[in-house]
């Protein structure tokens, strides 16, 4: 099974991001995800559509934002008009998910449902065959930098069940917390996408973190297949 590395910005030096873009696409990443945050839904204040806009103007890999927002609806055209390839938004925030999963889709971008460690899969039961990828979030979302959560390996394993059950193939994203020491579990439990913020700009070597996050994901594939 593949893997794919999305370096999170959120714990990059926000006076050179496409520097840290640049860095991380030399040692392979994959995607960008840049978190979005507004101070209410989660207790913190990020970045909004002209950081992503400027982002998309270096970054050669695509763009996966995660929309930790109350109003995502609000914004939706203003992120994709900004170049989000994929736009994910909390099941919390929303009362209906299929409009919302619908709006995105329509946007010519892929449609991401996220879940807080504390929300069970089943929120998302309606619109599993719909989604182009979940996002299981490891940490409570709002900072960089927090420790694993355990139980959220067999988050990954119920979406995972819950994907399949229902025919759909899509991608589940893994983030927070996600170190070296967690890469090859998360892969193993049913991971494609792996979210690494201070594992990647908390490292003297961005290029090189990215390189050893996605060697130490892969370590599970190789027994796998062995
Ligand atoms: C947390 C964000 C994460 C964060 C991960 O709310 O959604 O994307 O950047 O950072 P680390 O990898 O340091 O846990
Ligand atoms: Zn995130």
């Amino acid at each position: 099974m593949s893997v794919l590395i999305a370096p999170s910005i959120l714990s990059a030096d926000f006076a050179a991001l496409g520097q840290a873009v640049r860095a991380t696409e030399r040692g392979g990443a994959d995607a960008i995800h840049i978190d979005v945050m507004d101070g209410h839904f989660v207790p913190n204040l990020t970045v909004g559509p002209p950081v992503v806009q400027a982002i998309k103007r270096v970054a050669k890999v695509p763009l996966d934002v995660h929309l930790m927002i109350e109003e995502p609806d609000n914004y939706l055209s203003a992120f994709a008009q900004a170049g989000a390839d994929a736009l994910s938004v909390h099941v919390e925030v929303l009362s209906k998910l299929q409009p919302t999963i619908n709006a995105i889709k329509e946007l010519g971008v892929r449609a991401g449902i996220a879940l807080n460690p504390s929300t069970p899969v089943t929120a998302i039961e309606v619109v599993a065959r719909e989604v182009d990828l979940v996002l299981v979030m490891s940490v409570n979302p709002g900072f960089g930098g927090q420790a694993f959560i355990p139980q959220s390996l067999n988050k990954v394993r119920a979406t995972r069940a819950l994907l399949d059950q229902v025919g759909n193939p899509a991608p589940i994203t893994v983030d927070g917390g996600v170190n070296l020491g967690n890469a090859a579990a998360l892969v193993e439990a049913g991971a494609s996408v792996l979210v690494a913020g201070s594992a990647i700009f908390g490292q003297d070597d961005p290029t090189e973190a990215t390189r050893a996050l996605r060697n130490a994901s892969q370590a599970s594939s190789a027994r796998e297949s062995a």
